[in-house]
């Protein structure tokens, strides 16, 4: 987990390969909105075009490779260097020298000097993700089953989905696979580690209720939980959102989304390599003023034990203005940074860093034995026939089958040749 050697090997392996998360499309609305991200140690700068598309560059000045842009977000028509003042325009073209063609001549070709673009950038219902990989594969071929309910969750209404303010950051001590292993699914941790929510009231008593519905294990690494109430409980229709959607819900999905979408409590899961996402309902009683909010979040390794948790929250831009709020509000009680949740887990995340970097643990040759296990319902539970949507689908959530296939991509991507 917290191995320095492996870590270089995911940054040349994983995420300088694959397609990595960086924005949503409703943070940057108008032309010359901009914001500031990274690609692990790589920062973007992702500015709003003068026709409206995205320009994604590598946020360094071409003259001595300065970090050019360092606020998070706002609206600009240039960017002026602080180092020696080189000036780019939102199209990323170079457009001021400071005394340019006294010191350099009318030979050297501003055009040559632009920022530099990141090789590849594509969206799906607003992610924005990009690439360091020019020949990276198409990014819905990567996502794959994933879109199916992505559609559910981000393509179901008919202006899509906008994020509530900016996204929250915060470092963790810990390693991103942790992170991103307990998104992708599991729902067995929730009765021990979030002991105390059952204890005030705001989680249900039985130890066993995030178990039913279904695991789902997806291509390439991906993987979610489509969490669903016993036949006991009875909830309100599509995660209890608003009624003035759900026509909107009934014309943007299928058949087989909405019969999924209809009784469906919690969807959790991750897009490979660390792209979270967590749709929950939650109240304040066990099963009362159950209030939905979609948190996506990305586990930014900024080293072997580290990681930078950036969380957004999207609603519906249709959706009325007193959900929003509420919806909003209900996120910041239970995920975040200050949330119930988020801190039962952060806790335990930083302790299995910190096991992991002693000589117990990091022994390769297993004198001291050390297994750990993702032995959960191992060949004895059969996925279903029955279940609509694409992957292999499992009939409990209480299960290891997402997380042997996160690290079986994991294992397959970082032994390749490069
Ligand atoms: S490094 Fe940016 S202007 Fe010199
Ligand atoms: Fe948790």
């Amino acid at each position: 987990m917290t191995d320095p050697e492996i870590h270089q090997l995911e940054i040349e392996k994983i995420f300088s390969k694959k397609w990595y998360f960086i924005a949503h499309e409703s943070e940057i609305p108008n032309k010359g909105d901009y914001v500031s991200r990274w690609i692990v140690h790589d920062p973007v700068l992702l500015i709003r075009s003068g026709a409206g598309d995205i320009n994604a560059f590598i946020n360094s000045c071409t003259h001595r490779g300065v970090h050019l842009c360092t606020a998070d977000l706002g609206n600009k028509k240039t960017f002026t260097c602080p180092y020696h003042g080189w000036t780019y325009n939102i199209e990323g073209e170079l457009v001021g020298i400071l005394a340019g063609n006294k010191l350099y001549g009318e030979e050297m070709d501003k055009k040559e000097w632009g920022l530099r673009k990141v090789p590849k950038v594509e969206s799906y219902h607003g992610l924005i993700f990009a690439s360091l990989n020019p020949d990276v594969e198409p990014l819905e071929e990567f996502l794959g089953g994933m879109k199916w309910y992505f559609d559910i969750m981000l393509g179901r209404s008919n202006k899509g989905m906008e994020v509530i303010g900016a996204p929250q950051r915060w470092v963790v001590d810990t390693n991103w696979k942790v992170s991103a292993e307990v998104f992708v699914g599991d729902a067995y941790h929730t009765a021990m580690t979030h002991r105390s929510t059952v204890e005030l009231g705001i989680s249900p008593k039985d130890p066993l209720f995030a178990s039913n519905g279904y695991q789902i294990q997806l291509e390439n690494g991906h993987g979610l939980n489509v969490i669903q109430p016993p036949e006991s409980v009875s909830i309100p229709p599509y995660q209890g959102l608003p009624e003035e959607l759900w026509p909107m819900f009934e014309e943007n999905l299928t058949e087989e989304q909405l019969s999924v979408f209809k009784n469906t409590m919690v969807f959790n899961g991750n897009c490979f390599p660390n792209l979270s996402f967590l749709s929950p309902m939650h109240g304040k009683g066990e099963h009362e003023n159950l209030t939905n909010f979609l948190t996506i979040r990305q586990w930014r390794p900024l080293g072997p034990d580290k990681i930078e948790a950036w969380s957004w929250v999207l609603v519906d831009k249709e959706a009325p203005e007193e959900f929003k709020e509420n919806s909003y509000k209900r996120y910041v009680n239970t995920f975040g940074p200050g949330g119930t949740l988020e801190q039962d887990d952060t806790e335990l995340w930083t302790r299995l860093a910190d096991a992991s970097k002693g000589v117990t643990a990091r022994d390769k040759n297993l004198h001291f034995n050390n297994v750990v296990n993702y032995l959960m319902g191992m060949d004895f539970v059969e996925p279903v026939d029955d279940f609509p949507g694409p992957g292999i689908a499992y009939p409990t959530t209480f299960l290891d089958v997402v997380h042997r296939g996160f690290y079986e991509y994991w294992q397959e991507l970082i032994s390749k040749e490069s």
